[in-house]
């Protein structure tokens, strides 16, 4: 087998795949019955935890009724309910759905109808894409090329459409004096830059709302989503909200972008949401593109090619849509935000000793994403992997981006649960800095910072 995103000569020698016999709640067990807690929630996609009884129980129900048909040219129940359940979380704004399997393919349907949606409406010289440093959407060529994580895209940079490039509003650049808030309008003022100088020839502006998640969990202040809202109304340019990783409750709302109003003001609404990942759970791939009616209303026509001929094969799944709902059902009848917010509290009062740990900066939190960064010298060499291999051995799936630590858990914590996770986080750091060579000769530790 050939893993994904894996270095197999490295897999082959130092980081063997863990072997994973079955799952239940956070719970991963390997075949010789050891456990380990998904802090990643299985690159960012369990929101119940694994073999869910109400999720699976949904899943039985429909395996036996209808596992799947082909959706040009067939509906079904569970993606018309789906629909219309999402569609009613935005009031009606975004009350078009259009299915696929992948976050990527949903990226590529995005960037596809707005680009599509100018032309049909006679504007045809709107055809240029903008992203924002350090972003990520995928690995398939259109998603790449609004991806800025050279890892993934310096290889296949011949290859891709040109697309413009923003700053990050990564609150982590704030200089001496400056709040998350300023580099948000400094990002902004940026992007009104752009916007003015390629007025008339940009399509849509793609970000991943709060938190960059592959760039290392970069979390930003949510004036820069209105600052967004506000410019791409001005300048006449789509507003893509890629939430694949940040949707679904992962950032304390179920989308992400319904923080970017103050609270008591009027929601603010993309124009093009993705989501996938939690969407179904972690249970099966589905990803999926919501839009205005606006967008819609333009492609309809006598003329065939006015439509948007775009397909996958799995497209809207049955088995896929059926989880999705019973995970709609899940934050319905459980109130899963409100809870979420109690066991934040607990995680990020569990992982308070890290304030003062001068090994570490940038301790930040979202929803349920915590995030922190391994300062230069005490990282070393092949931290991420060093890191992964000891909290195998503490009990966790962890896998930090380059020196960025983070815990992305299923929504299944509790308070005995999250000081367990910040202890083994905590003793899992500490065993990967005490083996990390030459760090006492690299540098002196800085004393704790109160
Ligand atoms: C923000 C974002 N967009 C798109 C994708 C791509 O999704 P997929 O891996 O399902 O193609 C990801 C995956 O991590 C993501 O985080």
């Amino acid at each position: 087998m050939w893993h994904p995103c894996t270095q197999m000569q490295r897999a082959r020698t130092a980081v063997p795949p863990l072997p994973v016999a079955r799952a239940k709640g956070p719970w991963l067990e390997d075949y010789e019955g050891r456990r380990y807690f998904d802090a990643n929630s299985s690159w960012w996609v369990n929101l119940f935890g694994h073999a869910d009884a109400r999720i699976n129980a949904a899943l039985h129900d429909q395996l036996d009724r209808l596992p799947h048909v082909m959706l040009a040219g067939c509906t079904h129940g569970p993606a018309v309910e789906l629909a219309e359940r999402l569609s009613a979380l935005t009031g009606g704004v975004l009350g078009h759905v259009f299915y696929a399997s992948d976050g990527a393919s949903a990226v590529e349907i995005a960037l596809k109808m707005s680009f599509h949606y100018w032309r049909n409406t006679g504007q045809d010289a709107k055809r240029e894409f903008v992203c924002v440093r350090h972003g990520y959407h995928g690995e398939t060529l259109g998603a790449l090329a609004v991806t800025d994580v050279a890892v993934f895209r310096d290889a296949y940079d011949p290859l891709l459409m040109r697309a413009h490039m923003v700053m990050s509003p990564d609150a982590r650049q704030a200089g001496e004096g400056e709040s998350a808030a300023d580099v948000a309008a400094r990002a902004i003022a940026e992007v009104r830059t752009l916007f003015s100088q390629r007025q008339g020839h940009l399509a849509a502006i793609i970000v991943e709302p709060l938190v960059q998640c592959a760039a290392g969990m970069a979390m930003h202040d949510p004036a820069y989503l209105r600052g967004l809202r506000a410019l791409c109304d001005e300048f006449g340019v789509h507003l893509i909200a890629d939430e694949i990783a940040v949707g679904c409750g992962r950032t304390g709302s179920f989308f992400a972008f319904e923080q970017a109003a103050p609270p008591g003001e009027p929601p603010l609404w993309p124009d093009f949401v993705c989501l996938s990942k939690g969407i179904s759970g972690g249970y099966l791939p589905l990803s999926l593109v919501m839009t205005r009616d606006a967008v819609y209303s333009a492609f309809l026509g006598d003329d065939v090619a006015r439509g948007f001929l775009h397909s996958h094969s799995y497209t809207g799944n049955a088995l896929a849509c059926r989880a999705a709902l019973a995970v709609l059902d899940r934050f319905a009848e459980d109130d899963v935000l409100e809870r979420n917010r109690a066991d934040a509290r607990a995680l990020t009062t569990a992982l308070a000793p890290l304030h003062g740990d001068a090994r570490v900066e940038h301790m930040r939190q979202r929803g349920m994403i915590w995030a922190f960064d391994v300062r230069e010298p005490f990282a070393g060499e092949r931290f991420a992997e060093r890191f992964h291999l000891a909290g195998r051995e503490h009990g966790l799936l962890i896998r930090p981006i380059g020196r960025t630590v983070y815990l992305l858990p299923p929504y299944v914590l509790d308070e005995g649960l999250a000081q367990w996770l910040a202890q083994r986080t905590l003793a899992t750091l500490d065993a990967t800095l005490r083996r990390t060579p030459d760090i006492h000769a690299a540098c002196t530790p800085e004393p704790p910072v109160a």
